[in-house]
């Protein structure tokens, strides 16, 4: 390290002090001087884990805990003295013994062991539900937000999710809650521009900039609110851990210290999370465990639809799931998505539409499917809204029972309108959008209008039964999509053109397939 590239100390001017600096394994030095003279207030050193303030070093009360044998270290490392794993060591802050956050604290001695209760005898009050006005959020919390709960919303940047927030906080203060915004992003002037596209509810949500952990539980403990939003838990951080804002430590601090407090006070929190390039919820894993209810808003930022499905939910079903359109006034709720996606569906080639179930609502959506010869190998397969590996096994599957081989083209999947179905239901949609794209022949549905199928495609060509076909073909009866093909049902369904195969899926609706079947 060069020192003579640091600031020279000169009159006036702060000087270098190294003696009053020490630095631990791992840790690179920048830029550090010790202020004898005061002036100088910035100093850290970089860390694998990011900047760390010399300043709160001196102060610290944290300590470092490897995740995986509990080893205590006074200072971060890349590997555990304890247990020799590499990247365990996360900062958490030193308890005292029996202190206010100690959880699980030991009966004293010589008290009477505590009486475990039948369940049947155990109180529970019943709660009444905070009423979001966002009929599709409520939905997908099982009936509106729980009192004292905790809930995270997670989501790629510019998803919407402090717009979705907004309008909750928005519509829980106009039928009369304590509500508040507190935002680690963003300042109270940019939230309110937000809020000025949302409407007058928006606006009466009372808003407060702030990222300290120990600010925002007194804030809480003032203000008592009903619901809160913390937007976002990335952004806290915590008196006393030097990691960065969004580190493990931090985030998994904040979450439980707030935790407590909202628990205490029967205030429903919703913390914002972001997500990491590879769909996973950013911060701890722990973070999941902890809360109540992990809801996720996804959807692509170029479309406008938006989909909310909960991940975890200890107070209602995780099958549910909400349709939004983002508007120039906020999120509006879409109540029968089949509509929007049936109306886009085209009688092109290589286009079907899927009766797919979203948790406990079925939704009819266009998979569409294009087939070119490749210049390369591997040949691309490029998916979106399904799952690629069950791309690759229904583009198999048809190569042996009874669909054309796709072995030398470039394959390409999307499901129209930014919608993701993650269910084997799909199976059979994909593989006929296929069969229909390759022979460049549209898929027959009956009166000119387009195909609709579901069913989960085995792996020897048989066509599996799939949870609720008579909902599914109830929905695409009510689009006047119809007879639908699909596995065959333990009791007859009315419009259900059922296939026990593939091939025989594949036959009953390509012209090529009806040839060679008369000619049979
Ligand atoms: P935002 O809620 O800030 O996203 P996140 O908090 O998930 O990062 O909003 C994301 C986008 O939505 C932003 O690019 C602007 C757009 N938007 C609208 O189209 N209409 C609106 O009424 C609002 C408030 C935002
Ligand atoms: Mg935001």
């Amino acid at each position: 390290m060069h020192t003579d590239s640091l600031p020279v100390a000169g009159a006036g001017e702060p000087r270098l002090d190294w003696n009053r600096v020490s630095f631990s394994p791992g840790e690179c030095p920048v830029k550090v001087a010790a202020a004898t003279n005061g002036s100088l207030r910035s100093r850290g050193v970089v860390t694998s884990h990011g900047l760390r303030s010399l300043d709160s070093m001196a102060r610290r009360d944290s300590h470092f805990t490897c995740q995986e044998c509990g080893h205590v270290a006074p200072t971060w490392t890349g590997r555990c003295p304890g247990c020799g794993e590499w990247n365990t060591l996360v900062e958490t802050l030193r308890r005292e013994r029996g202190g206010a956050r100690a959880s699980g604290s030991r009966a004293p001695a010589g008290a009477p062991a505590p009486r475990p209760v039948p369940l049947r005898e155990v109180q529970a009050p019943a709660v009444d539900r905070l009423d979001t006005g966002v009929a599709e959020l409520d939905r997908v919390l099982g009936g509106g937000l729980v009192p004292g709960s905790l809930v995270l919303l997670g989501g790629s940047p510019g998803i919407g999710k402090s717009t979705l927030t907004g309008m909750a906080l928005g519509g829980m203060s106009a039928s009369g809650r304590r509500v508040l915004y507190i935002s680690g992003e963003e300042s109270a002037a940019q939230v309110k521009l937000r809020a000025e596209r949302l409407g007058e509810h928006a606006l009466a949500v009372p808003a407060l900039a702030e990222t300290s952990v120990e600010a925002i539980l007194a804030v809480l403990e003032a203000e008592r609110p009903e619901a809160c939003v913390i937007d976002s838990i990335q952004t806290l951080h915590a008196e006393g851990m030097t990691g960065a804002p969004g580190s493990v430590g931090q985030v998994r601090e904040a979450a439980g210290a707030v935790m407590e407090v909202a628990k205490r006070l029967g205030t429903a929190v919703v913390l914002v999370g972001h997500v990491t390039k590879d769909g996973g919820l950013a911060g701890p894993r722990v973070l999941e465990h902890l809360v109540d209810c992990v809801l996720l808003f996804e959807g692509e930022r170029e479309r406008s639809f938006r989909t909310l499905r909960a991940l975890k939910n200890r107070f209602g079903a995780t099958s549910e799931v909400g349709v939004f359109e983002m508007r120039s006034g906020g999120l509006v709720e879409v109540a029968d998505p089949s509509a929007r996606f049936v109306g886009e569906a085209s009688e092109a080639a290589g286009s079907c539409v899927l009766c797919a179930m979203e948790g406990t609502r079925p939704l009819l959506v266009e998979v569409q499917a294009l087939v070119a010869p490749t210049e390369i190998v591997p040949p691309r397969r490029v998916v979106t809204g399904i799952d690629r590996n069950r791309l690759a096994m229904v583009i198999a599957v048809l190569a042996r029972h009874g669909g054309p081989s796709l072995a030398s083209a470039d394959v390409f999947v999307n499901v129209a309108g930014g919608v993701r179905v993650d269910e084997p239901g799909a199976d059979l949609a994909v593989a006929l959008a296929l069969a229909s794209a390759h022979r460049g022949e549209p898929l027959r549905g009956s009166g000119g209008k387009p195909l609709a199928c579901f069913g989960e495609v085995g792996l020897t060509g048989e066509l599996r039964f799939v949870a609720h076909p008579e909902r599914r073909v109830a929905e695409a009866l009510k689009f006047g999509l119809g007879p639908v093909l699909g596995p065959p049902a333990a009791e007859p369904i009315e419009g259900l053109g059922s296939v026990p195969s593939l091939r025989a899926a594949v036959a009953a609706v390509t012209r090529s397939g009806q040839h060679a079947r008369r000619a049979a």
